[in-house]
């Protein structure tokens, strides 16, 4: 992996929920080549392996280690198992989340869904209530357990991932879209209830990005792009979807104290413009 610039995070613990996804395994690697000892976060650790096994092979220092965002004990758990090994935590990334497809409304608008076919009114709210519980409270959460364990500690910040979808509801997703909304509303809650006790608060609102758990709604069986492909890319400014690796450079100034140590409160969009545009 190339960083598009280097940070000195020399020492620092850095904890990645979701690290063995594809966005928090880039973080996972990104922190890790500026120095940053990493706690590669998931429900189960050997999913984190292969990450974690980057890092070593390029010296860095990481450990892979289980929790579900949404289970205080195994949070607890975990933050003791990283407090055991590296005697503190620094940095603290809430990668894990996404959108639930069980809870996916199937058509743009209501006028649109055929007879007997599912809709909003037949939807099982248990399912949108999964979505908001991974993105919400699995950001609240592991700021609770982490966040204890980081007042006081030299550079503490925490960074949280929104989306487009917090800026105004996505079609099909208002689940997903009103979880990310209140993250966004959370980052600056957080921001300003630790700004004394040092620990700065922001987030990153992606775009578009090809990843696995937005492929089936954005591309057909046979790759070619679906209806909702062709109206994110009309939507987006720049024209195209965004390469993960685009994320890194805005990741690393959140983190740096040099860099972003007077910033706390900020949703920063990463989005080829998508966040400003309406489309007329
Ligand atoms: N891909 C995009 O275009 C895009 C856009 C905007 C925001 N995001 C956000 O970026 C973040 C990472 O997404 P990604 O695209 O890398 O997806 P991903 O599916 O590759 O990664 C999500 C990770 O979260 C983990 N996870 C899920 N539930 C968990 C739980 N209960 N406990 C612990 N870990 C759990 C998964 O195992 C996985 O490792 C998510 O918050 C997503 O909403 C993605």
């Amino acid at each position: 992996m190339e960083l598009p610039f280097r940070i000195d995070l020399t020492g620092q613990v850095a904890v990645v929920t979701g690290g063995s996804g594809i966005i928090g395994g880039m973080f996972c690697r990104a922190l890790a080549l500026c120095g940053a000892k990493v706690a590669v976060l998931g429900r189960q650790a050997e999913h984190g392996e292969p990450v974690k096994e980057d890092i070593l092979r390029a010296g860095g220092e990481a450990v892979t280690v289980s929790a579900d965002v949404l289970d205080k004990a195994s949070l607890e758990r975990a933050r003791e198992e990283i407090l055991a090994r590296w005697g503190k935590i620094n940095i603290l990334v809430n990668c894990a989340g996404g959108a639930v497809k069980s809870a996916e409304i199937p058509q743009d608008q209501f006028a649109d869904a055929q007879a007997d076919m599912p809709n909003f009114f037949t939807a099982d709210m248990n399912n949108i209530k999964k979505e908001l519980d991974l993105n919400l409270y699995g950001t609240l959460l592991p700021t609770q357990i982490f966040g204890a364990a980081m007042v006081g500690q030299e550079n503490a910040c925490i960074v949280n991932i929104s989306s487009m979808g917090a800026y105004g509801p996505l079609t099909r997703i208002p689940g997903y879209s009103g979880a990310k909304a209140a993250i966004s509303n959370f980052t600056e809650w957080a921001a300003n209830y630790f700004a004394k006790s040092g620990i700065r608060v922001n987030a990153l609102a992606p775009g578009f990005f090809q990843t696995t758990q937005n492929h089936a709604l954005h591309f057909n069986p046979d790759g070619t792009p679906t209806p909702r492909s062709r109206k994110i890319i009309e939507s987006t400014p720049m024209g195209k979807y965004g390469e993960p690796e685009d994320l890194i450079g805005a990741l690393l100034f959140l983190v740096s104290p040099r860099g972003s140590g007077f910033v706390t409160g900020v949703v920063l969009p990463v989005d080829g413009g998508f966040h400003c545009y309406l489309g007329v």
